[in-house]
């Protein structure tokens, strides 16, 4: 299969409604999308991306009047989370539409159903004119893609094709937050911090490990953002050398900047995580063997970065 890539937003949904795959951009990551409805579509997600069966699916939304398509109740704290943030890089576990495929849950009664904030992923949608459930287009295990390149280095060849649009500006995937419950959890943290959301609802709170919402997020079980490049967590750069294809992504720049073969000094926290998973691409390509990553404050988007960098990182 030879993957195309478009900008025209009428040529990627009609390929949509033929049951083909497009990936799209989103204002987290790229997602690559199939007809909600479509069941022989969505399967192909699982080959096309070799993910785990047991991983469900994020349902998109051009509108919140979507939402009632594919879930079977919107409580009362759901409903003021949708008004207070959608669109937003912020995905809602709520409970399952009937009619919506155990293929797009993964065998779950909840589904996730997340606006996108991006003007082009939305028009697309519309023009779609139905939910399109879309993972991140990347291959199960990689770092999500943040540029349409990225999507064709992972799946070109087995999908059909990209809407290329204006980059993510968050780059790091969405919030989900478990919404089945008597209070909001967060199963995966994202750009809507726990900050942001107890000013709507006081009593969010994070997921417990292994305690917390009967499924958890299945995918945070998997492992992920894995690139070719030994991942390392630092708290300063570092003078343990081990080769001489090291690189170095963090808030400050390097002490020892001689030991690096590749810098990338970001001059914010939201900059570092727009840029990690392309820095991590970028390693992979320049051949280079190990990547340190500086360590941030575990507040606001801090906490989303590290959890990405923990679950990527190799332990000493
Ligand atoms: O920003 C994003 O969320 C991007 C863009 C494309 O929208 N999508 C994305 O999808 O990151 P994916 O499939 O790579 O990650 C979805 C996460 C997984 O950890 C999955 O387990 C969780 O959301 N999830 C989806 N549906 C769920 C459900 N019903 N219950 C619990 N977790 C769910
Ligand atoms: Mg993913």
């Amino acid at each position: 299969m030879h993957t195309r890539t478009t900008t025209d937003i009428q040529i990627a949904a009609s390929a949509i409604r033929d049951g083909r795959l497009v990936a799209f951009p989103t204002e987290t990551v790229y997602g690559l999308g199939a007809r909600v409805g479509d069941s022989e579509a969505i399967k192909n997600i699982f080959i096309a991306k070799g993910r785990p069966p047991d991983n469900p699916l994020i349902v998109h939304v051009a509108e919140p009047s979507w939402i009632a398509g594919v879930t079977s109740s919107v409580s009362a704290m759901a409903a003021d989370l949708v008004d207070a943030f959608f669109p937003a890089p912020l995905t809602l576990v709520l409970p399952k539409h009937p009619d919506i495929s155990d293929n797009v849950s993964a065998g779950l009664k909840t589904i996730g159903v997340r606006m996108p904030d991006h003007e082009l992923a939305l028009a697309f949608l519309k023009a779609c004119g139905e939910p399109v459930a879309a993972p991140s287009a990347n291959q199960s295990g990689r770092p999500s893609p943040t540029t349409w390149e990225a999507v064709v280095d992972d799946l070109g060849g087995r999908i059909d094709l990209v809407l290329k649009g204006e980059s993510p500006r968050f780059g790091l995937e969405s919030t989900v937050l478990d919404c089945t419950g008597d209070h909001p959890v967060i199963l995966r943290p994202g750009s809507v911090t726990l900050e942001d959301l107890r000013l709507v609802v006081p009593t969010t709170r994070f997921a417990r490990e292994g305690l917390d919402s009967t499924a958890g997020s299945p995918g945070t079980r998997h492992p992920h953002y894995r690139g070719r490049a030994k991942l390392r967590i630092v708290d300063v750069a570092t003078r343990r050398i081990s080769t001489n294809r090291l690189a170095y992504i963090g808030l400050d720049p390097p002490t020892v900047p001689d030991a690096y073969a590749l810098v990338h000094v970001a001059d914010t926290v939201d900059r570092y995580a727009r840029k990690l998973f392309s820095f991590i691409r970028q390693c992979e390509k320049e051949d280079m063997e190990e990547l340190h990553c500086q360590r941030v404050g575990e507040s606001g988007i801090g906490r989303a970065l590290m959890d990405r960098l923990s679950r990527a990182s190799v332990a000493d």
